[in-house]
């Protein structure tokens, strides 16, 4: 505890120093949680960081959240606390594979998850994030297709939700999410008969109609915050209970274990540590440097998104 409450005070003494603003996403420790001048889900960060100007933000997140600040501040330092950080999306989606999709289907209209490398977003045409793919897809002309790329459930999701047919869903997948089984939904419920559903739409399509809502993390929490029910099964990272817990005070909230972990922790978001995050404020390192060119392409899809 000592310790802890040591590591804190220099948190807050190197982000002054450095005139420093720390962001963090809801799946992270509750302790970088607190310390965190900002919880939010990736879209809500990514317009915090888009007004930003101080010198340095430390993003407590995954490297693709930390390079999208990055592009939208070039100029500024952002580090990571944990470089290794990354997410099975990005992994699902080499840059390769898009250039070759779009040399061969000049026509179709690339929209890319915000959980995509800084490449991939430069290949593409407008990004999207949970919160607003319903909206970014329904910005895009009738007429046009689209590969909407990488998250197939995501993607199956907002196809239903918009009912726009000339889309083609990119094969990737969260090895959080996609691996929370239906079954074990069905038995959490089976237990708490009274529990509202509430899921990402990350998660397996038969999961999500089983849900009585489906939206981003920072959605849920304040689904379930509005709502009169006392009881709620939430179908994402395990790191929102905090939020949850600290606005409903008086609800319960349960959550189902994946088959992946066998638990539903994202292992990349939780890399991060106080220890790692004071590290990072006290060096700048390690920083995300990316090459100009990609920054200025990478640029434009995501302020396309920002504007919708
Ligand atoms: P949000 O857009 O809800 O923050 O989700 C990001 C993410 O990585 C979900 O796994
Ligand atoms: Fe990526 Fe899934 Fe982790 Fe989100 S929860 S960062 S999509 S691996």
């Amino acid at each position: 505890m000592v310790a802890t409450s040591t590591v804190v005070d220099e948190i807050l003494e190197w982000k002054t120093r450095r005139n420093a603003v720390i962001l963090a996403h809801h799946y992270q420790d509750a302790e970088i949680q607190d310390i965190a001048d900002s919880v939010g889900d990736s879209l809500e960060l990514a317009r915090i960081a888009q007004q930003f100007d101080g010198e340095a933000i430390a993003f407590c997140g995954v490297k693709f959240m930390a390079e999208t600040a990055k592009v939208l501040n070039p100029t500024r330092t952002v580090v990571l606390p944990d470089l290794h950080a990354g997410c099975s999306l990005v992994d699902s989606c080499p840059v390769e594979g898009v250039r070759a999709f779009r040399r061969k289907n000049p026509d179709y209209v690339v929209v890319s998850y915000i959980n995509t490398s800084v490449e991939v977003k430069a290949e593409s045409d407008i990004l999207c994030t949970s919160r607003n793919a319903v909206k970014v897809v329904n910005s895009i002309p009738a007429n046009k297709p689209i590969l909407f790329l990488p998250d197939i459930n995501l993607g199956n999701y907002v196809k239903a939700q918009t009912g726009r047919q000339n889309m083609k869903i990119w094969q990737g997948a969260c090895i959080v999410h996609a691996t929370f089984p239906a079954r074990r939904l069905a038995a959490t419920r089976a237990e708490h008969p009274q529990a509202l559903v509430a899921s990402h739409p990350e998660c397996p399509s038969d999961v999500l109609r089983m849900s009585d809502f489906i939206g981003s993390t920072s959605a849920i929490i304040d689904w379930c915050t509005s709502q009169a029910a006392d009881e709620f099964i939430i179908m994402t990272e395990s790191g929102v209970r905090y939020s949850l817990e600290k606005l409903s005070p008086g609800k319960k909230f349960y959550f189902v274990a994946n088959e992946n972990c066998n638990c539903s922790e994202c292992p990349y978001m939780r890399m991060n540590t106080l220890e790692k995050l004071r590290d990072c404020l006290a060096t700048l390192e390690p920083r995300i440097e990316l090459p100009a060119e990609i920054m200025r392409r990478a640029l434009l899809p995501i302020e396309r998104m920002l504007a919708v």
